[in-house]
C-alpha cells in the first residue's frame, strides 16, 4: 500500500470502463486502485473517496444485487457512474426501471453551480450507454441534471444526482469515455475538490516499478516477445530492454499470412533503426495460420485458433533458437483484457490474440511478462515518447495481432436479413436515404455486453453529418442492428444474398489488395495521422446478383479504443477507393462504416 499519494477507490462491478476511470483519476496525478464489489470495507481504509463503476448488470432487475452495500456507509464520498449511479439512486429510496435506454453522445443540462462541474458549461456533451434508468430519487437527493439527444427534445431525468448532506453522487452518463468532452474535469472536480485529494502521482514512478517489477519476475532468466511491430509492442520491447541486458530479451517476428501488404519487411527494417535488429528472430508461419482457421467462420473460434497458433509457432521457434527456461513477452494492453473479459464481472466482447486460454494458463504460472498491461494506448504512445521512441514508430495505426484475420469475415452461407425493411426505410427515409438490412452478422457492444447483430447499408448522396445522424436513429431505432454503413456504389442495392466463405489465402490476398488502396490513399492525402485507425474489412456477400465480397472502409477517431466515432473522408479520397476497390476481382460492392463504438466495435468480425 502506498502512503505516499491520496487515493481513490475505483469498485469494478464489470463494465468495459471500469479500469478505464482508474487511469482517468491517475492521469489527475492521484493514484487509483481497483477494488471488488465484495471487498469488506477494512479494505478501502484509506481511501480519500470511491467510485462505482458501470456494469453488464441490470440494475432494474436485481442483478449483482450481493455486492457489499457496507461501501456505501464509509465515511467518504462516493460517486456512482451508470450501474453505479443506478445502485447509489436505490440505496437511498430512489427508483431504478428498465427504459429509457440511450446510446452515444447525448447533451447534460446542468441545473445549477456545483463543485462537481466547477468550470464547465451549462449544456455538456456526455456519453451514454445504458438500459435502465433512475426515475424516482430518495428524500436526500436533487437532480443536478437531465439529458437530451440529437434532434429528440424530451429530456431524460436524473442524468446527474447529487445529496450533499450524504456526499452521494451519480452519473448516468460515463464521464471516463472520451466522447463525454469534459469528463476528465468532471473526474477532477470529484478527486480534488470533492474528496480533496493532492495531485503528487506521475508516470516516471510507473516506468521506474515496472522496471523493479520485471527485474523481480525474471530473475536470471530471459524474455522471448511476439514483437509485432505495433507501437504496443515495441514500447513493451523497450522498456524490457531496460530491465535486462540485452542478450536476455529476444524478439520473435511472425508473418501469420494476415499482415498488411509489404508489413513484415517494413516491420524488421523499424527494428534494425531502433537498434533492436541484433535480438530480432523472423518466421514465415502463414501456413500454420492457414491450416489453423480451415473450417472455421464464428470470429471467437477464429479468435482461438490465431492466439493458439501463436503460442505454437512461439514455443517451435524457441526451442529452434535453443532458448531455454523463457518467459513470454507482450505488448498487452488494458482493453486486450477488458474485452476478452479479464476482469471478474466484465462480459466477453472479443478474444484478443493474446488472452487465450493458454496463455491464461502461462500467466497464472507467472510465465508472461506484460508492462503495459494497465494503460491504454494514448498512454503506451506518451511512454514511447518518454523512451525516446521515433514518431515513425509510434505513429502507426493500430493493427490488432490476429490482423486480416478478424478483418476477413466468413460464413457458412445461407444467413437472413432481420425482418425489420419498414422500421428502417421509415427512418432512413427521414434523412433522404434508402435502406436495406444485410444478411451478416457482426460483433459489437451495446451497455456493456457482447452482442452479434446485422449491419444496414444506407444509399444516397448526403452530407457527412445528415449520414451519422441518420445511423444514429436507425442504430437507436431499428432492433437487431449494430452497425450503419453508406454504400459508395453507384446505386441503391436491392437484394444481397450471404455467401458460404471460410479464411483462404486467395481471399486474405484480396482484402489485402484493398486496404493496401486505403492506406496509399490516406497517405497520398495526408490524413493517415489525422485519422487514429482505418480497418478495411471483407464481408462475405453478393450484392444484386454479382460478385461476392463487400468491401467496408472504416475511418475512425479515438484515443483510447473503448469509444469511437465515424471520421468523414474527403470526396477525392472516395473517389480514389472506388476506382481502386470496385475493380478488384470479386468485390461486389464498397461502403463505409458511420457507427460510432458503442455498439459497433472497431473491427469488423
Ligand atoms: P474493437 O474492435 O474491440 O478494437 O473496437 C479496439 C482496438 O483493439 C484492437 N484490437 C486488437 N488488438 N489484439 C490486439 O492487439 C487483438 O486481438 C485485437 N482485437 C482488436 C483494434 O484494432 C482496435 O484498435
Amino acid at each position: 500500500m502506498d502512503n505516499q499519494h491520496d487515493r481513490i477507490a475505483v469498485v469494478d462491478f464489470g463494465g468495459q470502463y471500469a479500469h478505464l476511470i482508474a487511469t482517468k483519476v491517475r492521469r489527475q496525478q492521484v493514484l487509483a486502485e481497483i477494488r471488488q464489489p465484495e471487498d469488506s470495507v477494512e479494505d478501502f481504509a484509506g481511501y480519500k473517496g470511491v467510485i462505482l463503476s458501470g456494469s453488464p448488470s441490470l440494475a432494474s432487475q436485481g442483478e449483482d444485487e450481493d455486492w457489499n452495500k457496507e461501501i456505501l456507509d464509509l465515511d467518504v464520498p462516493i460517486l456512482g457512474f451508470c450501474f453505479g449511479h443506478q445502485e447509489i439512486a436505490k440505496h437511498y429510496g430512489g427508483e431504478v426501471v428498465h427504459g429509457g435506454r440511450e446510446w452515444g453522445a447525448a447533451r447534460l443540462h446542468i441545473k445549477r453551480d456545483h463543485p462537481l462541474f466547477k468550470g464547465l458549461d451549462s449544456v455538456e456533451q456526455v456519453w451514454m450507454s445504458h438500459f435502465d434508468s433512475v426515475t424516482s430519487l430518495g428524500p436526500e437527493f436533487e437532480e443536478l441534471g437531465y439529458t437530451s439527444t440529437g434532434t429528440d427534445s424530451e429530456a431524460h431525468p436524473n442524468a446527474a444526482i447529487v445529496s450533499d448532506s450524504l456526499r452521494r453522487y451519480g452519473f448516468q452518463f460515463h464521464p471516463e469515455v472520451d466522447s463525454t468532452i469534459h469528463g476528465d474535469q468532471m473526474i477532477g472536480n470529484f478527486v480534488k475538490e470533492i474528496c480533496g485529494c493532492r495531485p503528487t502521482w506521475d508516470m516516471s514512478q510507473f516506468l521506474e516499478q515496472q522496471v523493479a517489477e520485471i527485474k523481480e519476475q525474471v530473475g536470471d532468466g530471459s524474455v522471448f516477445l511476439l514483437a509485432s511491430g505495433g507501437v504496443d509492442s515495441t514500447v513493451a520491447a523497450k522498456i524490457i530492454g531496460m530491465a535486462l541486458p540485452g542478450d536476455r530479451l529476444k524478439l520473435l517476428h511472425v508473418d501469420n499470412g494476415m499482415m498488411r501488404k509489404g508489413e513484415s519487411a517494413q516491420v524488421i527494417e523499424m527494428f534494425r533503426g531502433l537498434g533492436l535488429g541484433e535480438n530480432l528472430h523472423f518466421v514465415d508461419a502463414s501456413e500454420d495460420f492457414l491450416k489453423g482457421l480451415e473450417g472455421l467462420v464464428e470470429p471467437e473460434a477464429k479468435r482461438h485458433s490465431i492466439g493458439a497458433t501463436f503460442v505454437e509457432v512461439f514455443e517451435r521457434e524457441a526451442r529452434r533458437l535453443g532458448i531455454e527456461g523463457h518467459l513470454l513477452g507482450q505488448g498487452t494492453i488494458y482493453p486486450d483484457t477488458v474485452e476478452t473479459g479479464g476482469p471478474k464481472r466484465a462480459h466477453t466482447i472479443k478474444t484478443h490474440h493474446n488472452r487465450v486460454p493458454i496463455i491464461e494458463e502461462m500467466m497464472a504460472a507467472g510465465k508472461v511478462v506484460e508492462p503495459l498491461a494497465d494503460l491504454y494506448k494514448v498512454e503506451v504512445r506518451e511512454l514511447g515518447v518518454a523512451l525516446g521512441i521515433p514518431d515513425y514508430a509510434l505513429e502507426r495505426h493500430p493493427f490488432p495481432g490476429p490482423g486480416l484475420g478478424v478483418r476477413l469475415l466468413c460464413s457458412r452461407g445461407g444467413t437472413m436479413a432481420p425482418p425489420v425493411g419498414y422500421q428502417l426505410s421509415e427512418v432512413a427515409h427521414d434523412f433522404g436515404l434508402e435502406a436495406l438490412a444485410l444478411p451478416v452478422k457482426s460483433v459489437g457492444v451495446k451497455a456493456d455486453l457482447r452482442v452479434y447483430e446485422h449491419p444496414a447499408i444506407v444509399s444516397g448522396a448526403s452530407t457527412h453529418e445528415n449520414l451519422v445522424e441518420a445511423a444514429r436513429r436507425i442504430l437507436s431505432e431499428v432492433p437487431d442492428i449494430n452497425r450503419v454503413i453508406w454504400n459508395l456504389g453507384e446505386k441503391a442495392p436491392e437484394s444481397c444474398r450471404s455467401v458460404p466463405a471460410i479464411a483462404t489465402r486467395e481471399r486474405f490476398d484480396l482484402l489485402r489488395e484493398a486496404d493496401a488502396i486505403v492506406m496509399g490513399a490516406l497517405e497520398r492525402h495526408g490524413l493517415y495521422k489525422s485519422i487514429w485507425q482505418c480497418p478495411t474489412a471483407m464481408i462475405p456477400l453478393e450484392m444484386d446478383g454479382e460478385g461476392q465480397e463487400l468491401v467496408v472502409v472504416r475511418p475512425v477517431h479515438s484515443v483510447r479504443a473503448m469509444t469511437a466515432s465515424p471520421v468523414e473522408l474527403p470526396a477525392v479520397v472516395l473517389d480514389e477507393l472506388r476506382e481502386g476497390i470496385l475493380a478488384l476481382p470479386g468485390v461486389s460492392g464498397l461502403a463505409m462504416d458511420l457507427t460510432s463504438k458503442p455498439p459497433g466495435t472497431i473491427e469488423w468480425e
